[in-house]
Formats: structure tokens, sequence, C-alpha cells
């Protein structure tokens, strides 16, 4: 049986999310906030869930109904099994169901048995009818296992692959992040490095169906194969690099990276080739005509073109971008909680 499913994303990592799942063999049409994937061969929920650098959640459309009456046809209790079971009713914005909620709520109800603590069951309704899907994942899929402290401004694992993918970065580059503030970007780099699966150290909605495959489940958390590659984390913050390193150890990548103590705007050259130097700069206001963070962003952009010639770079920041001092390649909007930031992308002359 083919498997169609939303997998939601970060906005502004739709299309990067679509790369992402193209490589693991599923064509994905990009919508906003995420990528629908139809006809996807069986096992794929399974796979994307445990795989998915990107991904968010991802909810499984078990079909599409045009009236209440067409409940009983969908195979709910055959996937989920016998138990209770959880119910969101919501409408695709601007349309208005002809089939009031109540109605499809009381026709669940009736055809399934009864609601409580279980599988996530959403209804989804549109002028045509309903698209009723399960949500596979359960806690959102940023939340790996490893990470149990986090700094002051952390960032979503899922948005650091995201960024690291916009970035064109590939286990075998050098990486060095700059401010790694409690070690995201290098906790997953290195994890991509050993060929970890990001999702092998946390539970998933998808393990409670009756038609759970353990064997498919097993097969996805196989590592592949691992690709030797620098990864350096370095901050001005003690603290920050102690959270990183506690981190890091419970991710099991501690030994393959390097954490030290150093200010980003006096960064010394390492030897070995060039690569990517990333940071999430700290974001700040515009006081007046003047952004708060000019002279810090100056001092980065300078001591990258005074040390780190040759090298790539992308930044994830909100504003502020021109005091780096460097010519600026592309720019890729996307959500950081809930504000709109970019990744820069460019090379240090
Ligand atoms: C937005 S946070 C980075 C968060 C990080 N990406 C994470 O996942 O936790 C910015 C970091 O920049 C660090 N920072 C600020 N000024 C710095 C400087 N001059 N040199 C190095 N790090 C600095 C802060 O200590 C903080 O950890």
């Amino acid at each position: 049986m083919t498997e169609a499913l939303f997998v939601s994303c970060t906005p502004g990592l739709e299309a990067p999310l679509s790369q992402e799942l193209a490589g693991m063999g599923l064509e994905a049409r990009v919508v906003t906030g995420g990528c629908e994937v139809n006809a996807a061969p069986a096992g794929s929920v399974v796979r994307v869930n445990v795989q998915s650098r990107l991904a968010s959640r991802v909810s499984w459309r078990l079909g599409q109904l045009d009236s209440p009456a067409a409940i009983v046809r969908l195979p709910v209790r055959q996937l989920l099994g016998p138990g209770p079971f959880q119910l969101g009713i919501s409408e695709e914005p601007g349309a208005r169901s002809a089939v009031p909620a109540e109605v499809w709520r009381n026709a669940a109800v009736k055809a399934w048995g009864a609601l409580g603590e279980g599988p996530e069951l959403s209804f989804r309704l549109s002028r045509a009818g309903c698209t009723v899907s399960v949500d596979t994942s359960g806690e959102l899929l940023h939340l790996r296992g490893a990470r149990q402290e986090t700094g002051k401004a952390p960032l979503r694992e899922t948005l650091a692959s995201g960024v690291l993918r916009l970035c064109g970065w590939k286990p075998g580059e050098p990486l060095w992040d700059v401010m790694c503030g409690s070690g995201t970007f290098v906790i997953e780099a290195a994890e991509q490095a050993m060929g970890l699966q990001p999702g092998r150290a946390r539970p998933f909605a998808f393990q409670s169906f009756a038609s759970f495959d353990a064997k498919a489940f097993a097969e996805a958390l196989a590592p592949a194969a691992p690709v030797s590659t620098w990864v350096r984390g370095s901050d001005l913050n003690a603290g920050a690099l102690g959270v990183a390193r506690r981190n890091a150890k419970r991710a099991g990548i501690f030994e393959t990276i390097e954490l030290e103590r150093l200010d980003a705007t006096t960064l010394v050259r390492p030897s070995g080739a060039p690569g990517l130097v990333i940071a999430n700069l700290p974001y700040g206001k515009r006081v007046g005509q003047r952004f708060e963070l000019h002279g810090l962003y100056q001092g980065v952009g300078a001591a990258l073109r005074r040390s780190l010639s040759g090298w790539r770079f992308g930044f994830l920041l909100a504003e502020g971008e021109d005091a780096l001092g460097l010519a600026i390649e592309a720019k890729t909007p996307v959500k950081n909680g809930g504000i709109w930031c970019q990744v820069v992308t460019g090379r240090v002359p």
C-alpha cells in the first residue's frame, strides 16, 4: 500500500525539505509550511520521521472524504488499532465547509468509537469535504532527545540542519560555528558526518499504531556510512560551551568535534582546507538609524576577511547584514522562533 504524507517544516525551509525528501527517493510538492508526498512507498512514514533532519512533523493522509457517510471506508481501525483516539477539526483558511464540524465529529465517533488519549486524528474541512490525517510523529521532530539543555537563544535542530542545507554544506567539508551557543549546528553537522539518524534516541507516535512495522523501523535507524569531517564550535561564553559539551556528549558525537572558548572578532586561521564558517548571530534592535549590534557584526566580518579568506560563510540573522562588510551572494528568509530572519551566504574574499 502506498502512503500519502504531509511533511511540515519551519516556514522558509519548504524547498530544502523537498530536496531532502528527494534524496530519500520521494517526490515532494512544495506547499506553504511543508511538502506533500503522494503515493510514497510503504514504510515512508517511518523513514521520514526517523531520517529527516528538516521535518517538524509527519502527518499521514488517510483519505479525502466528500461526506461524513464516507468515514466508514477509511481503514482507521486497521491502521491504528482498537483504542481511543484524539480528534482535531479545523477549516482550511477561507473555506466554509458545507457540513458543520459537529456532524463530522459525530460521524467519526459513531464509526470508530470513543475519544480519549491515543493517536491524534485531524479533520481538515474544505468546501469539497474533508481530509483525514493522523499524526505519526508525536512530539515535534526537532526534539531529538540529546539536547536537554539550551542557551539563551537556542536554535531548533531542524532549523539548524535547514540552514546547513541552505549553505550547501555536506559532510566532508570543514565546518566552524564561531558562535556555537548550546552547539546546535555542530551537533547536527557531526551527527550527519557520523551517519547517525536524527530520530535514533526518541519515541514516535507511529510506534503505538497497530500497523507499526518494527523491521522497517530498525532498518530506518541503521546508521549511514561515516565521512571524516572537521567540525569546530567556539563561543565567548564559557557557560554556553559547557552546555554544548554536555549536549554533544549526550548525542554521542563529543569525541568527533572541537569546542573552544574564542572571540568571533579575533579568529585565527585553522590549518587545513577552507570550509564553511557559520553562526546564528545575536539579534539586535534598531536604535534610531543605527543597528545595535553594528560593532559586533563589523568585528566578525573583519575577522573573517583577516583570517578566513577563501572560506564560505553562512549566517542566520534578523537584520544588520551590511555591517559584516562581506559580499552576500544569496539571502533566504526563514522563520526562527516566530521572527522572520534570513540566511545570508557567500565567500570570504
Ligand atoms: C544566538 S546565540 C547562538 C545560539 C546557538 N546557535 C545555539 O544553538 O544555542 C549567539 C551566541 O553568540 C555568542 N557570542 C556573542 N558575542 C560573541 C563573540 N564576540 N564571540 C563569540 N561568541 C559570541 C553568545 O555567547 C551566544 O552563545
